[in-house]
């Protein structure tokens, strides 16, 4: 199994080591244009392989994608994160072109790569990827919703004094502060509702705060986050690499299912070795139904961006 992640910023480099740590492959190649980034981080982990104890092959390579060659999976983590005050849809103009020359880049000596996409906004630039490279759409998956459960179950398990291990909380929609839907409705502790639990007042901080999980990080680091994200991404290739076939909130392409076509938006998928393989239809009710189409017209707004600009989406 080989592995490429491209970016070796934070988000890329925390990613590759969860990669290295999990022995996903027995070859990880992290790439980026900036001269001996990746390789110097490669190195760096390389380094911990005989004190954490594992086999993985990690290399770097400065923009050769030749070193990529054959990838059964590759992560797209380019381009520039935000900073204090921005919103992820701020970085479309510059993450939009990146985005997809790395894609074509990837697909030309890895094309049968499943991808997934970390860069923001994410539901449009998985879409981008998506468009452009004309391959299958269960190959291409964007990584959002598995960060934002996380978040939510973190604020969860605060709140309850619980692991966050034995709650099950999903976020779905789009990855953004105002389109992410945390179903505080089917979240449970164990099995019981944790609505059940908290009182609603508490419930709608919760929603919100994850809502603006990233946001309340970027403002205290000054970039947007890197671990959380990073262990996600791992998380996600482990499932594909291992064909686990877990249920994740991801980023995909939608043909009718919960009410949307054309459009990649985050909802609960199969992850196995082909990619997504299925998508789960959680029986939303009306409100949810409502929200997930606000959601779904916010980022189609965001979608719309790309043909102003010159991609060719
Ligand atoms: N090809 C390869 N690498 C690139 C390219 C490119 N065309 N353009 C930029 N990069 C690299 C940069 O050189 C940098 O090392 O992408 C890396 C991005 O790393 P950081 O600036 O540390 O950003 P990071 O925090 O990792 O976030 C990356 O993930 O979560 C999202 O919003 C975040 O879009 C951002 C992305």
């Amino acid at each position: 199994m080989k592995i490429t992640v491209v970016g070796a910023g934070a988000v890329g480099a925390t990613c590759a080591d969860n990669i290295a740590r999990k022995e996903l492959a027995e070859e990880v190649v992290l790439l980026d244009i900036k001269e001996g980034l990746a390789e110097g981080k490669a190195l760096d982990m390389l380094q911990t392989a005989s004190l954490l104890e594992f086999d993985t092959r990690i290399t770097g390579s400065t923009n050769d994608y030749s070193k990529t060659a054959n990838s059964d999976v590759v992560v797209i983590t380019s381009g520039v994160p935000r900073k204090p005050g921005m919103t992820r849809e701020e970085l479309i103009g510059i993450n939009a072109g990146i985005v997809k020359n790395v894609t074509e880049n990837i697909l030309k000596h890895s094309p049968n790569a499943i991808i997934i996409v970390i860069s923001n906004p994410m539901d449009t630039m998985t879409y981008l990827a998506l468009k452009t490279s004309g391959i299958p759409k269960n190959r291409i998956i964007g990584m959002g919703g598995i960060l934002d459960s996380a978040r939510f179950k973190c604020y969860l398990s605060q709140e309850l004094h619980c692991s966050p291990n034995d709650l099950h909380a999903v976020v779905i929609g789009g990855h953004g502060d105002t389109t992410m839907i945390p179903l505080i409705r089917m979240a449970t502790l164990n099995g019981t509702p944790v609505t059940t639990m908290i009182s609603e007042e508490k419930q709608k901080q919760i929603v919100a705060d994850t809502m603006v999980g990233g946001a309340t990080l970027t403002k205290l680091i000054g970039t947007s986050a890197w671990y959380a994200p990073g262990a996600a991404g791992a998380l996600l290739v482990e499932s594909i690499v291992r064909d686990q076939k877990k249920v994740f909130p991801c980023c995909v392409y939608l043909e009718g299912e919960y009410g949307q076509k054309d459009i990649c938006l985050g909802v609960p998928v199969v992850i196995g070795r082909n990619g997504w393989e299925k998508i789960i239809d959680y029986k939303l009710n009306d409100e949810e139904q409502a929200l997930f189409n606000k959601s779904a017209d916010a980022v189609r707004n965001m979608n719309e961006v790309l043909t102003t600009l010159d991609v060719n989406a």
